[in-house]
């Protein structure tokens, strides 16, 4: 029997933190070993909020496709490719714009939270009414049966089964609704005890040195009650613990519970000892980061792979729409 298909993109809007690899990446690592997986960087995605500056989007791209790779994202297993080498997105977000009622964008709830958040840019464009309609085609273009996001993307996805359900029922059946398969994963909190995340400044990035890290970490918050060395905190609200749990060994963990709560260790040791677990399972992804940053043509072969890989089924798709449609 065919595997099922699984499809998921990324904006690449800046630096991967590890917020993104406890949330998404780590996902994506154990989906490609039972899925048929598509994942791709969201390139026109990332236009749409920063049209004006375009400066760093190709950096971003490249180092995004590092980020993957060096954790494990693994080619031979998944398709991976970049949504601008596959010029089908455009013809099935074109196709697809056709048959969108403009109030059905227009409502869309991150629509207006996205204006509303990102006062600085101009967001009063076409392309960004059109977000939704790209991502839709995205995701029908490969048929795919499940798409894997984040809460945030839920009315994108309910979007794309509503416009599948329209295109087939104005011409013929095509598209069959793709499932969003949500994902639980520990919420990851920034240096400033605000969930990680690049508007905030507060994340620890993959492509972070070790002494970044480290001194990430000695400023980061903790328990604010635990003003003296004698004093002692409560982890279950401490950042810090949050890191302990993710990343050191259980009997750390145990110890870290203990003896913060009794003063016996000082939020100076205690956060070296989560640097030290945190360096730990970095350090095989830094290893396999440089090697790839010295390899920019392997990664371009890459990608070039996975976009052939991808024009070979989404030619069809757009052949069957096409006929669908009689142009
Ligand atoms: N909108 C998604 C995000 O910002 C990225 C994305 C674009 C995507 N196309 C997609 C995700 C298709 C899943 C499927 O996170
Ligand atoms: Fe947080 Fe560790 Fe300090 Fe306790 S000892 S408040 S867990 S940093």
């Amino acid at each position: 029997m065919a595997r099922k298909r699984v499809l998921s993109g990324m904006q690449p809007s800046g630096l991967l933190h590890l917020g993104n690899l406890l949330g998404a990446l780590d996902n994506w690592k154990a989906l490609q070993d039972q899925y048929d997986c598509f994942f791709f960087i969201a390139d026109w995605h990332a236009l749409s909020t920063n049209y004006a500056d375009t400066s760093r989007i190709r950096e971003f791209v490249h180092e995004m496709l590092v980020d993957w790779l060096a954790v494990g994202i693994d080619p031979n297993k998944a398709t991976i490719f970049v949504q601008s080498s596959n010029s089908d997105h455009a013809i099935l977000h074109l196709l697809l714009s056709m048959i969108t009622p403009i109030p059905w964008l227009e409502r869309n709830p991150t629509y207006k939270e996205k204006q509303e958040q990102i006062a600085d840019r101009d967001l009063a464009t076409y392309g960004f009414l059109g977000y939704p309609v790209l991502q839709a085609g995205d995701i029908l273009l490969y048929k795919a049966d499940f798409v894997p996001v984040g809460k945030d993307q839920l009315p994108h996805l309910e979007l794309t089964c509503e416009l599948a359900r329209r295109f087939n029922s104005i011409y013929k059946y095509v598209f069959s609704d793709p499932q969003e398969l949500l994902t639980s994963f520990p919420k990851v909190l920034g240096t400033d005890g605000r969930k990680m995340s690049k508007s905030y400044g507060n994340t620890i990035n993959l492509s972070d040195s070790e002494p970044v890290v480290r001194q990430k970490l000695k400023t980061m918050v903790t328990d604010p009650a635990r003003v003296r060395r004698t004093d002692p905190g409560n982890p279950d609200i401490c950042p810090v613990y949050d890191f302990h749990k993710i990343y050191s060994q259980p009997a750390v963990v145990e110890r870290v519970n203990k003896e913060c709560r009794t003063a016996e260790i000082g939020c100076i040791d205690c956060k070296k000892l989560a640097a030290d677990g945190m360096v730990a399972k970095l350090s095989p992804i830094w290893n396999a980061r440089t090697q790839f940053s010295r390899d920019p043509k392997q990664v371009q072969d890459i990608v070039e792979a996975g976009a052939d890989r991808a024009k070979k089924v989404s030619h069809q798709t757009v052949e069957e729409v096409k006929d669908a449609m009689k142009i």
